[in-house]
């Protein structure tokens, strides 16, 4: 079966002050948005509150798809359902109740994922399988857009495929996904791609999209 390609544009880099336009230009082509909430706590980095967020998933034409850079997560993570995200991701390293947060998340009525930096193993949440629609194995350090993908990461995405088997769960990479890097990245059995500045710097971020996508479905098996 030749797994289905999704493209998620993170708006980290796109112009803050003019968020409804920035989405407008990608949604059409786009499977989702990436919203990247950071706390300045988990990350050294602000994004969002919870009430501009609100605001932006409100307004956004297409899913939402939130990634919490938070610490104590637990608490707010239901809450970005609740709100209309089509899913929401949690990071292992900032939750203190792993299974009841995701838990929260599906009964809130959206896809629980659940987000790994790159020191954190797979093998030590592949218990959490079941609770789980989405595994986020990031590419960079969280944080900042604009980074360098990290190859090395490759082998953690192949082995997290291999744990997913034939569940119809999402593997999304993040940070550092471009022209360069996302055919090796969906080698390595990743579905979903976030892309930031590869879309939004680009001269035309809807053709980047589908130019992203034209290349990870190129050699999706
Ligand atoms: C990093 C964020 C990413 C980032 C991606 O902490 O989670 O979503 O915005 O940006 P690029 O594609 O520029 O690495
Ligand atoms: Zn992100």
């Amino acid at each position: 079966m030749v797994r289905e390609i999704r493209i998620t544009p993170s708006i980290l880099n796109a112009d803050l002050t003019n968020v409804e336009y920035e989405i407008a230009r990608i949604a059409a082509q786009s499977d989702l948005i990436h919203l990247d909430v950071m706390d300045n706590i988990f990350v050294p980095n602000f994004t969002f509150d919870f009430e501009r967020a609100s605001g932006i998933i409100k307004a956004c034409p297409i899913a939402v798809d939130a990634h919490l850079m938070v610490a104590d997560v637990d608490l707010i993570a239901p809450a970005y359902a609740e709100v209309g995200c089509s899913s929401v991701t949690i990071h292992a390293e900032a939750c203190k109740e792993i299974a009841s947060t995701l838990r929260a998340i599906r009964k809130a009525g959206a896809r629980a994922g659940l987000g790994l930096k790159p020191a954190t193993s797979i093998e030590e949440y592949a218990d959490f399988i079941d609770e789980v629609d989405i595994f986020l194995i990031m590419t960079v350090e969280p944080g900042f857009g604009g980074q360098t993908f990290m190859h090395e990461m490759m082998g953690k995405v192949k082995r997290t495929r291999a744990i997913i088997g034939d569940r119809p769960i999402w593997l999304q990479v993040d940070g550092g996904v471009s022209l360069e890097t996302i055919a090796e990245a969906s080698e390595a059995g990743a579905d979903v791609f976030v892309a930031g500045s590869a879309v939004f710097n680009a001269e035309d971020p809807a053709a980047m999209v589908d130019s992203l996508r034209n290349l990870a479905s190129s050699v999706a098996q």
